[in-house]
Parts: C-alpha cells; structure tokens; sequence
C-alpha cells in the first residue's frame, strides 16, 4: 500500500497527517480547494492538485489518472455555530461533496477510506456516566427529538425537531433517486443526537459509509477527534485557518494584539474550577492515529469507529494558564454567561483505538502550548500566501 490520496491536505490536520505519511514512505496526492487552507503547508514530498469535491468532472479524472490505494478525507467545513446559520452550505460540502468523493473511489475501485469525523455526534451526554464518551454511544443512544438547537433554515429561525425535519427533507429531496442512499427509521432517529447541523453532517456521513460497505464494499475507518490544538513541533505547519475559533488559537491571537478579548462562556459549571472541561488532542498525535488506522484497515479490510482523545481532561482556565507559561505573556479575558448546548465536560474514551489500532496520545497541554505558540511567532513572520 503506496498511493494515498488526502482531500483537505493542505488545511490544518490534514497538513500534518500527510507529512507523516511522506515520512512514512507513502506517495501522497493532496486534493484541496485552499479555501481554507494553504498550498505552503503542504510538504514539498507530497503532491497537490487545486480542485473542489463539488467539481465532480475534475474529480473523476484526477481519480482515474492517480488510482489512489486509499483516500483519507478531511475536507470540510467545521464551524459549530455557522453550520447553524447557514446548514445548506455545511449540508453541501459535508454531505454531498463527500458523496461525490465516495462516487469517484467506487467508479475507480478505490476501496478503503479514513474519515475524519468529530466528538459533536455524540451532543450531550444524558447522564453522567455517559461521560468519558464511548463510540457506541451513538448505537445505543436513541432520543426522542432532536438535539438541535436554534438556527437559520431559509430565513427561518427554528430549533429542535422542526429544523432537523427541515434537514432531513434537503437530503431525502436531492437523493431521492439514490435508493441505495435512503435512511432508516433507526437511523433517522439516530441522527437526532447532535445538536448542531456540523455535528450532524459527521454522523450521517458516518451512516453513508456504512451504506457504501454495503452495497459496493467501500471499508472505512471512522476516526472521531476531541478537541484539536497545538502544532507541529517543527514550527512550520499549524492552524492557518483565516477566523480561527479554537480557545487555545484565540488566546494565543489575544496576546499577539489579533483579538481584542478573549470570551470565556461560563464560570459557574460544577468543574473543579467552574469553566467548561473537554479533552484536547494534538494534531501531530492525530497524525500517528491516522497512520495506524490505515495500516489496520489494509490488513484487517473491516470498517470500524474510533475516539482519537487523550482520555484527560483540562479546563478552560488550565488552557489560558498553559497558553500564558509557553507565551510569557497574559490572556486578556472577560466571563460570559454559558452558552447555550456547551456540555460542561467532553471527554474521550480512547481505549478501543489503544487496544484495537495500538495507537496513544503523547502530547499533553503544556506541549500543545509551547508548539502552537512557537507556530504562531513563526507563522507571523512566514506570512503564508492565498495560492488561489
Ligand atoms: N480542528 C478541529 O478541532 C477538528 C475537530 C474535530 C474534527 N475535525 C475535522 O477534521 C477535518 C479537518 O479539520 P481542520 O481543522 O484541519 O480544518 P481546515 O479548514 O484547516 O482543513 C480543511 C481543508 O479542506 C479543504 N476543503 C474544504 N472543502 C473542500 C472542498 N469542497 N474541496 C476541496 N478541499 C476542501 C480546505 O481548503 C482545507 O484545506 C474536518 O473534517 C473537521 O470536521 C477537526
């Protein structure tokens, strides 16, 4: 196994999983729009190829000219809150463009794929003991109505039940000649747990995969990221995304004079210093978790879900401290009250990609700080180009 392809290679963890996988010996043909990201991160041992997934033509000749052995998609976008003021544009890339990237592996027998996919399908724990999350959540978990929380469907502001029927209704309407693409009741039901549309785009791209196993045989891992922060320790790849809305980049650009203030929502959950808890993972660990996922999905050819979490847990403060120790410098912040949907704590369960992947996180808070602060110094001073 040689030839990967990598959609969104030249964005923030794609940037640094192609770099191990060039370290690694593999031939990596990256496929980005730069829209968000940058032709500079990509490694120079890699090539990339400027297309958009929508583009389903360019798609289809770039396959048939590379003939990946496997994909790993990370295009998307990512935004929590504008997923819920704009969800046709999140159902568009995050759905749809990965259906068309499905489309384009089956037309070329390209049969193995990993997914990057996100903690926000799991939504709100609904007990405490549903704390740290595990991937079977989402197969046993079944609620009533949807989680979704208030947002924007045609200039409507709806929330819950009626937003995600306004959804689910988008998908069913453009696939509806897809009969392979249709949802169960199981499914749909399913599909309520997240409470934001990004959330929901993960998961139901989660359920097309299993289709796709099914009905042509496509193996996928599924790899579900907790919250990602830090960079390369090079100091040369990192998070370049033009509004970043990761707490550690934030309080980082707060120091450097990009942000004004840094906006804590919540000091009064019942955590041990009353800030919101969640579980923070590297990317280069992300990277090496990626690697391994390939490696198990070549020899075992079986679709599988896995947390790629650390399992520990740093509140918002320990954040702002670990981000002030690296920088020397002071966070300047202001407490809001807490915003709706924000779990007070989101941990990972990472045992299942210990044991199955032989995969473990190594980088810890302190880590993360002192690498994504050493980009962020770096990063000001490459001032990296738009290539587009
Ligand atoms: N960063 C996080 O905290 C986090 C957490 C959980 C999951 N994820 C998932 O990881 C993946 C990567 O996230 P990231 O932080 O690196 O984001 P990013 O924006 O830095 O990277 C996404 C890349 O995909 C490209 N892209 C987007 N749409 C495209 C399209 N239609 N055609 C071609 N290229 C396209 C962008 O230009 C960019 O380079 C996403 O799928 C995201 O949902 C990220």
């Amino acid at each position: 196994m040689k030839k990967v392809l990598v959609t969104g290679g030249a964005g923030y963890v794609g940037s640094h999983t192609v770099k191990e996988l060039v370290k690694n010996g593999y031939d990596v043909l990256v496929v980005d729009n730069l829209e968000t990201g940058h032709r500079k991160l990509v490694d120079h041992r890699a090539k990339l190829e400027v297309a958009d997934l929508a583009d389903k033509e360019k798609l289809k000749s770039i396959f048939e000219k590379y003939i990946p052995e496997a994909v790993i998609d990370f295009a998307a976008y990512l935004a929590v809150g504008e997923s819920m003021e704009e969800p046709e544009k999140y159902f568009q890339n995050n759905v749809a463009n990965f259906i068309n990237l499905l489309d384009a592996m089956n037309e070329v027998g390209c049969k193995l794929l990993i997914k990057s996919s996100s903690a926000a399908v799991y939504g709100n724990p609904t007990k405490e003991s549903d704390i740290p999350w595990q991937e079977d959540f989402t197969e046993c978990y079944r609620p009533e109505k949807s989680a979704l929380l208030s947002g924007n469907w045609q200039g409507k502001k709806i929330a819950g039940e009626e937003f995600f029927q306004c959804f689910l209704d988008h998908y069913n309407s453009i696939y509806a000649d897809r009969p392979e693409l249709k949802l169960s009741s199981d499914e749909i039901i399913k599909l309520r747990i997240p409470m934001s549309i990004y959330g929901v785009t993960k998961l139901l791209d989660e359920i097309v995969m299993k289709k796709y196993d099914e009905f042509c045989g496509l193996k996928s891992i599924v790899l579900r990221y907790f919250n990602v922060c830090g960079a390369d320790p090079s100091g040369g790849i990192g998070e370049a995304k033009p509004k970043p809305t990761t707490l550690m980049t934030l309080a980082i650009w707060q120091i450097l004079g990009r942000v004004p203030e840094l906006s804590i929502f919540g000091d009064d959950y019942s955590t041990s210093d009353g800030s919101g808890v969640r579980d923070y993972i590297h990317p280069s660990d992300l990277a090496t978790g990626h690697i391994k996922a390939l490696k198990f999905l070549v020899k075992n050819n079986k679709s599988d879900i896995f947390n790629l979490g650390t399992g520990t847990s740093s509140s918002v403060f320990e954040v702002i401290s670990a981000v002030e120790k690296a920088s020397g410098g002071k966070v300047k912040y202001t407490i809001k009250p807490r915003r709706s949907g924000d779990p007070a704590i989101s941990i990972s369960d990472p045992r299942k990609a210990e044991k199955v992947l032989n995969w473990k996180a190594k980088y810890n808070l302190r880590d993360m700080a002192e690498t994504a602060w050493k980009w962020e110094i770096n990063n000001s001073k490459i001032k990296i180009q738009k290539s587009k």
